[in-house]
């Protein structure tokens, strides 16, 4: 640390060579002057901890000096040097703050010398007081960001829940009629002479009415996967590690979740960006990470490992758990859209069809594999560049 600079100012040259012989060898380093204008000029460019000045002084008299030096550097602490008889300006001038203190003149060498260390200590304590409230003005302003971030956060899941239960909501509705369109035109096709030409005018119509149904349910699926959602597909260099720390992150704040699951998180450090959408990566490992959990709910050890890893040209996402597995009848059918074993409310069937068709909209390739009461694994392939 440089050693703190305290200016003198006198008029009197015979004063300050005696200042200056006084306090050669203290440990602060001594500037002086002869005015206050002088003082001034220097305070433009230099930090000074204490000014001591003459009150009587030709060109401008201390008290005045002092107010500018107040102005010009509020920090620095101000000593006036006065004869006997200046008692009642002196007063106030301690008294609204202007002096710190004033040394009787003729003054002793002594009593300057403690007064100038004393002074320096009370800039040393101010100094701290000033770096501790802007490290606790820092301080609160990390916490006020992170409340804020944790009640965004809360938020978006409150929002989530309510949205996901909407969702299934919609989706069990358009299932059961989805479904019996699919039924009644396969009977109505049996009923149908296709010898006779209006009977297969009507197996036309018949064709064009499940063909509308089949769209349905695939606009159903684009809606739920966003693929239709021109912005969603735009990309960008994401950090596919970042997004799924965020998604943990959220996660913890699951009630299902956040006491329960152990994680097992294993993200290779070197991967190379992906080229994206933020949003669907998130979308992807969010309905995995959701679909694990939601396994494990009876299970008695819940861990969830989430893993990428570089292989080559791809990036390989892996979610695991250890839950409740998939029976082999149903393996085949996990990614059907409106495929669910979850209650109303709680499933819609969409989200493994709407991850498989973003997975594939990126050109890659998603595998599932399943032991009943040990565990699934689901593996994402995503192309690089
Ligand atoms: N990790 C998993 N463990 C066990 N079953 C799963 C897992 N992931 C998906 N499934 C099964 O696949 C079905 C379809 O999943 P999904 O398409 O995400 O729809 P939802 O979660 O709404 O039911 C689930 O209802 C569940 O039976
Ligand atoms: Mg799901």
């Amino acid at each position: 640390m440089t050693a703190p600079t305290v200016v003198f100012v006198d008029n009197d040259t015979e004063t300050l060579t005696l200042v200056s012989r006084l306090l050669h060898n203290q440990p602060f380093n001594c500037v002086l002057f002869e005015s206050g204008p002088a003082t001034l000029e220097y305070l433009r460019d230099h930090s000074v901890h204490a000014v001591v000045s003459d009150l009587r002084m030709p060109e401008m008299d201390g008290l005045e000096l002092l107010k500018r030096v107040q102005q010009q550097q509020p920090e620095t602490i101000r000593v006036v040097l006065s004869g006997f008889g200046d008692h009642e300006v002196l007063f106030e001038a301690i008294n609204s703050g202007l002096v710190y203190r004033y040394i009787p003149k003729p003054w002793d060498a002594v009593e300057l010398i403690s007064v100038v260390k004393q002074s320096l200590d009370l800039y040393a304590l101010r100094n701290r007081q000033r770096e501790l409230t802007k490290e606790l003005e820092l301080r609160n302003q990390e916490l006020e960001r992170r409340v804020e971030e944790r009640t965004e956060q809360l938020m978006a899941i409150e929002k989530e829940a309510e949205l996901g239960k909407y969702a299934s909501q919609i989706v069990h509705g358009l299932k059961a009629p989805l479904q019996s369109i699919g039924g009644a035109i396969l009977v109505a096709n049996l009923l149908l002479d296709e010898s006779d030409p209006i009977h297969l005018e009507l197996k036309h119509c018949l064709d064009s009415v499940l063909d509308s149904a089949g769209e349905l349910q695939k606009a159903i699926v684009g809606i739920m996967s966003h693929t239709t959602d021109e912005s969603f597909m735009r990309k960008a260099a994401i950090d596919i590690n970042e997004i799924i720390r965020r998604e943990i992150d959220f996660f913890k704040l699951d009630d299902d979740y956040k006491h329960h699951v152990e994680r097992n998180v294993v993200l290779d450090p070197e991967r190379p960006p992906l080229q994206g959408n933020a949003l669907q990566i998130k979308q992807i490992t969010d309905n995995l990470i959701k679909n694990a959990i939601d396994a494990m709910a009876d299970a008695e050890r819940k861990v969830l490992t989430v893993s990428t890893a570089q292989k080559g040209n791809w990036i390989q996402l892996s979610v695991s758990d250890t839950g409740r597995g998939i029976p082999e009848d149903n393996l085949a059918r996990v990614f059907s859209p409106f495929f669910t074993t979850k209650p109303l409310g709680k499933g819609t069937g969409i989200g493994l069809a709407s991850v498989r068709k973003m997975v594939e909209a990126y050109g890659g390739s998603i595998s599932i594999e399943s032991t009943v009461g040990v565990g699934t694994t689901v593996t994402v392939n995503l192309p690089l560049g």
